[in-house]
């Protein structure tokens, strides 16, 4: 039996089975990864552009990264992995989580429903006076955008270095976690906590993990399972191999 076809009969077996996604499985979309060669943060210092304090010193240069972003994900696609993954989730419905620390939306663009986006999304702002969220997916931004009701400075609503997730959103993750029969971890390096912390939770619960990326991760000690490739290229594969 190959690596895939044995991946394949764990979800086909599993009852309940969550996915947790980093910007690995964008790649192929064309959008950088954070870390390694061509990263967002190779020459850039996260800490200047994804903390509250850099927002606060100089919120210019924090938008313009972000707009950046946006004006990148905009041009993009979902691709082959993505898809998959929403197919995944219609198959599986109700039993079937996906966890994302992606902001770009992809996943949702795909057709997956449901995602718990655990560091916020490209496309929402947040009053930093108010505290609304607004969503202005779509909207030309200016350099400084402000609230229309307040007139207090608009933040990204993302998750930034340093603040916590949404309460709301992580309980969910770590539930689905706790109660899933199997683990799809794809395209995330597993450096960042909380969400990496996900990966031990299944493990400790001895529920089986399977890892996707192209090279080996700094929890790939816990993982059953290590598919290495490219997520848009595995995902399809293993979509294939079960049952239909
Ligand atoms: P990283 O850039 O740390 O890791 C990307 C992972 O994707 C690496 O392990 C790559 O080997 C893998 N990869 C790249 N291309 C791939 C492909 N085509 N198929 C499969 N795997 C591939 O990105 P994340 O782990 O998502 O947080 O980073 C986690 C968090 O750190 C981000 O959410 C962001 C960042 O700083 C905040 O901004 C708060």
């Amino acid at each position: 039996m190959s690596d895939i076809e044995t991946v394949a009969e764990i979800l086909s077996r599993s009852k309940r089975t969550a996915v947790l996604t980093g910007a690995g499985i964008s790649a192929e979309s064309g959008i950088p990864t954070f870390r390694g060669l061509g990263g967002l943060w190779n020459g850039r210092d996260p800490m200047s552009l994804a903390t509250p304090e850099a927002f606060a010193s100089d919120p210019a240069t924090v938008w313009e990264f972000y707009r950046f972003r946006r004006d990148l994900v905009a041009r993009s696609e979902p691709n082959p992995g993505h898809f998959a993954l929403a197919e995944l989730g219609r198959r599986y419905s109700s039993n079937f989580t996906l966890i994302t620390q992606n902001v770009d939306r992809l996943h949702q663009r795909a057709g997956s429903v449901d995602v718990l986006e655990l560091h916020g999304n490209l496309f929402d702002v947040r009053c930093t006076g108010c505290r609304q969220t607004f969503d202005r997916d779509g909207v030309e931004l200016p350099p400084l955008p402000r609230c229309d009701d307040c007139g207090a400075l608009l933040r990204p609503a993302v998750v930034w270095f340093g603040e916590s997730l949404p309460q709301d959103v992580w309980q969910r993750a770590e539930r689905a976690v706790e109660q899933a029969d199997a683990l799809l971890v794809v395209g995330t390096s597993a450096l960042v906590y909380p969400a990496a912390g996900l990966v031990l939770t299944a493990a400790e619960h001895g529920c089986p993990v399977i890892e996707i990326n192209l090279e080996t991760t700094a929890l790939s000690q816990f993982v059953d399972h290590a598919l290495l490739g490219k997520s848009g290229e595995i995902l399809p594969q293993l979509l294939a191999s079960l049952p239909a």
